[in-house]
Parts: C-alpha cells; structure tokens; sequence
C-alpha cells in the first residue's frame, strides 16, 4: 500500500468510523509506514469496539515502537492472562528488556521456558550479552545520537545470506562478545568485511541488521557525507564519523557504497582524493586511535571502481561476494516480506522456482506491487482480498530482474583483469 492509497482509505473512514475492517486496514497501513502515533490511535479505537485481541497486540507493539513501555507491558500482561501466545510473549520479553528491566526479563523468559517449553533464539541473545544494554544506558544523552539510525532488523529479518551472516558472526561479532578470549589468542577486533554484488541483494539491510544483532548503534556513512570543497576538510569529517563510532562503541560504521570513497585514484580528479583515500585506510588501520568495539562494513556494487590499497589484507580482512539469493533464500525472503500483509496459502516454493534472477529487492517489489493491486480489489469489493498465488504469479512479469546488467559488467572484470584473484567467486558463480 503507498501513502496516498492510505490517506484516501483514512478520509473514507471518516465517512463511515464504525467500518471495523476499514479501520483495522487503515491502522496497519499507518503501523507499517512507522507512523506509530497515528497507528496508536486507531488501534484504540478498535479496542474500545470490540476488545479486537489483533488490535490489542499492535497497540502493545506501538507502545514498543514508541518507546512507551510501560502501558505496553501492562497490555501484555492482560493478554497472556487469557493465552500464552508466542508473539506475546517475546514482545512481552522485549518490552521488558527495552523498559530497562533485564532482570525480570530473564526471569519470566524462564518461568515461560519451563512452563511451556518455549525457546526463541533470538531472545535468548538478547538476554545473553549484558554489555550491550549497559552501553546502551551509558550513552543515552550523548548528542551523537542525532547521527545514529534506528533499527529493529536483526538476522532473522534477512533471507538467506548464510555465509555473510556466519562472517559477520565470527569476525566481528564474536570479538566483541568475547574480547578476552580473543585477546588470549593475540587477535583483536577490527578489519571489518567489504561486501560486493549485484544492487538488490541485502549488503546494506545485513549491515543495519547486524546493529540490530547485537544491540549496537548503526552509523552509516555516505560519500556525500564527508565531501567537502575545501581542502582538507574531507579528511577531518571523515576522521570525526570514525570518532563518533569509536566514541559510541559498540558500534556498527557502515560505509554504503563505498566505491564512491576509495574510488581509483586515477579516477580522481580532484588531488584531494588522494588524501581521502590515505586517510580512510588510515582510520580503517586504527593508526592514531583504537577501534575497539567499531564493527566496520563496506558495501560496494562496482569493487572495480576501487582502490586497489582498500583490497590489501589488514584493511578489510574479508571481501564478500554477495549473490542473488538462492531458490531456498528467495523462498524465506518471499515469506518474511509476505508476512504483514493478508494472505492465504501461498506457494511460496513454487514462486521461488519462477522467479530466478531475482534480487531481494526485485522480490519486494513484486510483493508491494500484488499487494496495490489487491488493495484496489478490496476497495472495489468493500472487503479485504487477501493475495493468493496467483495475483504474485501474474506479477512476475512486471518485475524485471535488476541483477543480469551487473552480471554483464562483472563477466568482463572477472574473465579480463583478475589478477588478484578478487573476482573468483563471480567466475565460480557464473559457472566459467
Ligand atoms: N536477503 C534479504 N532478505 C530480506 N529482504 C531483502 C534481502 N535482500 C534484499 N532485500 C530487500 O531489498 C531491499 C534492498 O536491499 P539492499 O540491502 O538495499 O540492497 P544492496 O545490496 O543494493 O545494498 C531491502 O531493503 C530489502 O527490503
Ligand atoms: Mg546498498
């Protein structure tokens, strides 16, 4: 559903405000677009209705949204009175651990677990590595806030993607849960991995999803960013983005096309790009300062563009290639972007096999695409048409698979200049 749609829907419910299902739409649309307040009020009404138990959990997820912890947990407390629902009960959990109160986390997560044999994965994470809720607590009035950006994404929110995940689990993750450990060994955190692949296929939402993880800040920064005119200047902004990290450790710096900075020298005409370049690889070594607890990532679609002193080992220390996900991935990602919306019995299999050279993002679209058009069909029928197969099949075709374009340019880079052996894994995938 885009806005418009959505404002058009909400002035027809002020024609007729007892219209529950109109309602109940209205409040979820405004829910997924995170506007949480307006989403708030509906659900209320709602409630006041009918006592809509749906309505009750999204009005609970709002609080958590909104960081209003206090009513939502009362909310839950009512509804696992009535059944022990397991979405209740993790948000329950959640709305304890964002309200600050670890401990009866923990503990009810227990009671739950005993009492019915629930386990959830990513609770257990979540209740596992204090340090993170500290620091959290420690730099909450810190005004480098205004730099970081929210995310609720983890792992679980990301189709496939396995070995990036495991990477990311191992080099940087692991580090920073278990420094001593590390240390014991000779090893410290730092490095980061540098994605590269086809546009589409989830290298920015892995890196927001990692903050997610593990409960860190997220600091992405763009070319844009730390470009500035005058002489020099690029440099100190950059230093200062390294700073504010290092400062709000842990923290995941993302640099998001990355390219755009460590652009081939030659490319560059400006003789500052040199400089920028020096500085980043710099920053990146930890030269002059510690990067304890900075989980760095980079994100490129043309790692031809790069300067060869970024792929050096000890600057990144993984280079990942990121494919278009596989029939299994684009499986999980059809059901995970499918999740919010109605449905019913969709052969997600099925959709998977027709739909090959699909990026992640290409199956987005196609899900966002079926969903207008049903959401016009239920306009038309006063009633809500959940999607079925069928409305996503016939989609397929308007949808054109972003992916080959890349593979085009790639083919070139990988058959013609990989001496270094970078474009390995493209050979490898393209079957050459
Ligand atoms: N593995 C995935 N799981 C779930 N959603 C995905 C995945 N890959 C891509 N997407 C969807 O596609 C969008 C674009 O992906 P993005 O990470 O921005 O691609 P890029 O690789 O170009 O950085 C994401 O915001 C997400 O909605
Ligand atoms: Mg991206």
């Amino acid at each position: 559903m885009d806005k418009i749609t959505l404002e058009a829907l909400e002035t027809a419910l002020m024609a007729s405000p007892d219209n529950t299902i109109l309602r109940s739409q209205v409040a979820q649309g405004w829910y997924s677009f995170g506007e949480y307040e307006k989403a708030k009020e509906h659900f209320t009404v709602l409630i006041q209705k009918d006592g809509d138990m749906e309505a009750k959990v999204y009005l609970a997820k709002c609080y958590y949204q909104l960081d209003n912890c206090a009513p939502g947990i009362v909310i839950c407390e009512e509804l696992l009175e009535q059944a022990r629902i397991e979405e209740v009960l993790k948000l329950y959990i959640q709305l304890l651990i964002k309200d600050g109160q670890t401990g009866e986390a923990v503990e009810r997560y227990q009671e739950f677990q005993e009492d019915m044999d629930w386990y959830d994965e990513e609770l257990e994470r979540q209740l596992k590595i204090p340090i993170q809720i500290d620091d959290f607590l420690r730099d909450d009035e810190d005004d480098d806030n205004v730099f970081f950006e929210k995310t609720d994404l983890n792992f679980s929110g990301v189709g496939g993607m396995e070995n990036v995940k495991e990477e990311i689990r191992i080099k940087i993750i692991q580090p920073l849960v278990n420094p001593e450990l590390f240390k014991a060994f000779g090893k410290t955190a730092g490095g980061g991995i540098l994605m590269y692949g086809p546009p589409g296929c989830g290298k920015t939402y892995i890196a927001k999803a990692t903050a997610g993880e593990i409960h860190s800040k997220f600091l992405s920064v763009g070319l844009e960013d730390v470009l500035d005119m005058y002489i020099g200047n690029s440099e100190k902004r950059l230093h200062e983005k390294f700073e504010i990290a290092r400062r709000n450790n842990p923290c995941v710096l993302f640099f998001d096309e990355v390219d755009a900075v460590g652009s081939k020298r030659s490319d560059l005409r400006q003789s500052g790009g040199r400089n920028l370049i020096n500085q980043f690889l710099k920053e990146l070594d930890g030269v002059d300062a510690q990067n304890d607890g900075v989980l760095i990532l980079g994100a490129t679609n043309s790692p031809w563009h790069m300067d060869s002193a970024f792929l050096r080992p000890g600057r990144f220390d993984r280079i990942i290639f990121v494919p278009p996900p596989d029939e299994a991935s684009r499986k999980v990602i059809l059901e995970l972007h499918l999740q919010d919306k109605p449905t019913i019995d969709i052969d997600t299999g099925k959709l998977a096999q027709k739909i090959a050279d699909f990026s992640g993002a290409d199956i987005k679209l196609l899900i966002d695409i079926t969903a207008e058009e049903n959401l016009r069909k239920s306009m038309k029928a006063g009633k809500i048409e959940p999607i079925v197969t069928k409305d996503l099949l016939q989609q397929v075709k308007n949808v054109r698979p972003s992916t080959k374009d890349w593979f085009n340019t790639a083919r070139n880079y990988a058959l013609y200049s990989n001496s270094s052996g970078l474009y390995d894994e493209i050979l490898k995938y393209l079957n050459l």
